[in-house]
């Protein structure tokens, strides 16, 4: 619980490098995440360095794009000014963690519902295994920000990172340079009924 309350998304980073070792921690805590009949349906792929400059300028110049003619996400575009903040934070980390679900489809190509139930469940599986990975990571003293503004990218980034697949997001990590306070969180009364 201590470590459940100390997590935070943080959004300023110092320089240091993340050493490999302890990103080997953060997976081995998010691969011990319970999935969906363990299919186990993840795969994160860490860029730093040069790699992650040139991940980020195709990010930035797919939202460039995207901001001129809404083609990708034509009903989000009110989303757009805080996904170029969240690549202001990405540049920022030493390192980017890219998220992928081995078995998804693009969320752009349409899917019967069988497949949709699917691919909820390893949605949620990879999310379960993503907030192991933060809770470890703020265990070791390190930060972390959950990111989904990749989805404005969506086509570039993974024909740029050419992993079959469908893109989840990222996770960008270092070592924290601001200590913001706890969120606010519901009321106990608005999220829990007992029947
Ligand atoms: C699925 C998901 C996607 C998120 N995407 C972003 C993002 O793209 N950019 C960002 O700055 N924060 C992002 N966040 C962080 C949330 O804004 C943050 O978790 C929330 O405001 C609560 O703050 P806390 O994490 O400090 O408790 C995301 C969080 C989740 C779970």
């Amino acid at each position: 619980m201590n470590t459940i309350n100390e997590r935070r998304s943080i959004r300023k980073y110092k320089e240091e490098e993340v050493p490999n070792y302890l990103i080997e921690k953060l997976v081995e805590a998010a691969s011990k995440s319970p999935s969906a009949k363990n299919r186990q349906p993840w795969k994160y792929i860490v860029y730093s360095g040069a790699g992650k400059s040139e991940l980020l300028d195709i990010m930035e110049a797919a939202l460039d794009r995207e901001s001129e003619t809404h083609e990708l996400l034509p009903d989000s575009a009110g989303g757009l000014s805080d996904a170029y903040n969240t690549l202001k934070i990405m540049r920022q980390a030493p390192c980017l963690i890219i998220v992928m679900n081995t078995n998804g489809k693009s969320p752009f190509e349409n899917i019967n519902s069988d497949d949709r139930i699917t691919e909820i469940c390893d949605t949620l599986s990879i999310g379960a295994s993503i907030e192991n990975m933060l809770l470890k990571a703020t265990e070791l003293g390190l930060g972390t920000l959950w990111i989904a503004n990749t989805c404005f990218a969506y086509k570039d980034l993974t024909s740029f990172i050419g992993e079959k697949g469908q893109l989840i997001g990222a996770i960008a990590l270092g070592y924290a340079d601001e200590s913001p306070n706890q969120r606010p969180r519901k009321a106990m009364e608005d999220i829990l009924e007992f029947r």
